[in-house]
């Protein structure tokens, strides 16, 4: 064998190597990606992303999209649209007096939101997965305080007459509400008017949020009261009004303002 042919072998060794290496090299990194996306974040405290503007949907075209969704894609809620979705239900926004972003009557302020993740429910962007289980909204500190582990969403969705909605989404809220405290002000009427209508304030804040961050939600009614509250673990004083799912609709929705604009002329003419 000849010099010339002594270094062609090494060449087409070295290449050999090279191209070996990279091909290694390249299936470790995407075997890491892969790994750290499925990391599970395990902390009973979860400190929420600071509440920004996030979306550019105007009011507007929230109150035209919004739609009750109940089919959703297998695909996470991004704990910073969890954020946004929770701080426009009951975050603060008045830091002087602590008022919320729902309005209650005497700023008594009766709800309490527990959040029911699911498994690979929420994604923690480069970080991975919230760890399953129940969690509590604390409003003040924006933070998210662990209450139980475990998928309960099967459960929940037994407890709510076995609607799929609630056991395929990954993430719902449940809304409590401590009735005492509006109804030590304002007696029964709190009771069968102000605490109810409050649910509702705080309802459409999650529909519109939801919506403005590309994610379907629906308020839920109908559900045996006190399973609900032994699956998420909360007090026999914390009433649970609503179950709201949310999670990335399975078909976008398309409604523009014309079609609204042609219907009224249809009503008016008719
Ligand atoms: C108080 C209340 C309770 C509701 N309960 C349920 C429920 O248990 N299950 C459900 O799928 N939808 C429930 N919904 C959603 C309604 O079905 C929905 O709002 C209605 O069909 C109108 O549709 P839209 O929300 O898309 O405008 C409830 C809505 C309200 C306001």
């Amino acid at each position: 064998m000849g010099f010339k042919s002594h270094v062609g072998l090494l060449a087409s060794l070295i290449t050999t190597l090279l191209v070996v290496s990279y091909v290694v090299w390249i299936a470790i990194r995407s075997d890491v990606s892969l790994q750290r996306d499925h990391v599970i974040v395990d902390s009973s405290i979860i400190t929420l992303p600071l509440p920004r503007k996030l979306s550019n949907m105007s009011v507007e075209e929230a109150i035209l999209l919004r739609r009750s969704i109940r089919e959703y894609t297998s695909d996470p809620v991004k704990l910073e649209h969890l954020a946004m979705i929770l701080w426009a239900a009951y975050g603060v926004t008045d830091p002087v007096w602590g008022f919320r972003a729902s309005p209650s009557a005497g700023a008594t302020y009766p709800l309490e939101v527990y959040v029911v993740i699911g498994e690979w429910g929420v994604l923690v962007e480069k970080e991975g997965y919230l760890t399953p289980g129940v969690y509590k909204y604390d409003v003040h500190r924006h933070l998210l305080l662990l209450v139980k582990s475990g998928d309960v969403r099967g459960e929940l969705a037994d407890a709510a007459l076995g609607q799929e909605w609630v056991r395929n989404t990954p993430v719902s809220l449940v809304v409590c509400a401590v009735f005492e405290r509006t109804t030590q002000r304002y007696g029964e009427r709190g009771r069968v008017r102000y605490v109810p209508m409050e649910a509702g304030h705080l309802g459409q804040n999650v529909y519109l949020m939801s919506t403005a961050l590309g994610y379907g939600s629906v308020v839920i009614g109908a559900f045996i009261d006190d399973r609900v509250q032994s699956i998420i673990g909360v007090r026999q004083d914390e009433i649970p009004l609503y179950i709201i799912p949310i999670g990335v609709p399975r078909e976008q929705r398309r409604i523009d303002f014309t079609d609204i604009w042609r219907y009224i002329e249809v009503k008016r003419s008719g």
